[in-house]
């Protein structure tokens, strides 16, 4: 079973993939969906997309795609390149390093000032529905990618086109749906890792949440027997070892790494890593916040293994220990 997912190697980690074009017919963005949607609020897709340089002489005014979602909720990570993003009255400025968070309902838009990596995740998004399936099909019969047959399978649905947006320019800083690690909601510095808080549960209508884990060589985790949540991480820098199901793998800059629930797993850290956990089912925001708290104002509850492991429960923490190897 294939547990690692290169971003760096569209050839090995798209399963399929869409292109899309400027009106000059140049082509403007090639989308590979990486894993599929699962489950009701389509958690876990990943949707890798290179987005091409808006050709010279395009007016930014007009021809930033203006487009809103009444369900859907994306999060992208900008891994090269910059973009002029508009978001509910706002223009923002931003560049390699950022998240965009775009919640339902929000009108937005996107200029690409040059060629952007810009990898998306996704819940109760029903843009594309059939894309993945579409996409594989078109992979392994190249024959049959340009039927029109088969593209029309490919129907977009909750994408609903606007006249282009008024805005003020401010600095990402001053924009909601900009995020960076360099200034998380909270962070919380534990041995050898320190988690941030990117996407809070409430950005996402209380469906996920986003957490940044940046960890120092020789950090260790190991994860409950039989995990009762699925882990898909986006190990965006760093280097990180993973035995999973017994299969020893590594992971490093720009990798999605996918483990089924039950899976088995643990992890070592080999170099310093910013590490995103994609699906957001564990609370790791309240755990955090809940087991500062308890360590602040009950130590000796907090000392008690029978606490700890009640609040794992409540929210959804599988990881069993955390340590630094020797
Ligand atoms: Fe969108």
């Amino acid at each position: 079973m294939k547990f690692v997912y290169d971003l760096k190697d569209p050839a090995t980690s798209w399963s399929g993939s869409a292109k899309s074009y400027f009106p000059n017919g140049q082509i403007s963005s090639e989308a590979g969906s990486v894993l599929p949607p699962e489950g009701e609020h389509g958690l876990y897709w990943m949707l890798d997309t290179l987005m091409n340089k808006v050709p010279e002489g395009t007016d930014i005014d007009i021809a930033h795609m203006p487009h809103y979602h009444v369900r859907g909720y994306e999060t992208f990570f900008v891994d090269s390149g910059s973009l002029w993003l508009f978001i509910n009255n706002q223009k923002v400025f931003v560049q390699k390093g950022d998240i965009v968070h775009l919640q339902a309902g929000q009108s937005h838009g996107m200029f690409f000032l040059e060629d952007v990596k810009w990898r998306g995740t996704y819940h109760d998004y029903e843009v594309f529905p059939e894309m993945h399936q579409v996409g594989l099909v078109a992979a392994n019969m190249p024959e049959l990618a340009d039927d029109p047959e088969l593209k029309a399978l490919n129907k977009g649905m909750d994408n609903i086109k606007l006249e282009p947006l008024l805005y003020t320019e401010v600095p990402a800083e001053q924009c909601l749906a900009v995020k960076n690690p360099n200034r998380p909601w909270a962070e919380y510095k534990l041995d050898g890792v320190t988690m941030k808080v990117i996407v809070e549960r409430w950005e996402n209508g209380g469906t996920k949440e986003l957490c940044c884990a940046v960890m120092q060589p020789g950090f260790t985790a190991e994860w409950d027997k039989y995990p009762a949540v699925r882990d898909e991480f986006y190990v965006r820098k760093g280097k990180v070892k993973f035995t999973i199901m017994g299969q020893e793998v590594i992971a490093d800059d720009e990798c999605i790494v996918n483990i089924p629930r039950f899976a088995p797993h643990s992890m070592e850290v080999l170099e310093e890593t910013e590490m995103y956990e994609l699906g957001g089912q564990t609370y790791w925001s309240l755990f955090l916040q809940q087991y500062t708290s308890l360590k602040m104002r009950f130590p000796e509850r907090f000392n008690d293994p029978a606490e700890i492991d009640a609040l794992k429960k409540k929210f959804a923490v599988t990881v069993k220990s955390i340590g630094i190897k020797k």
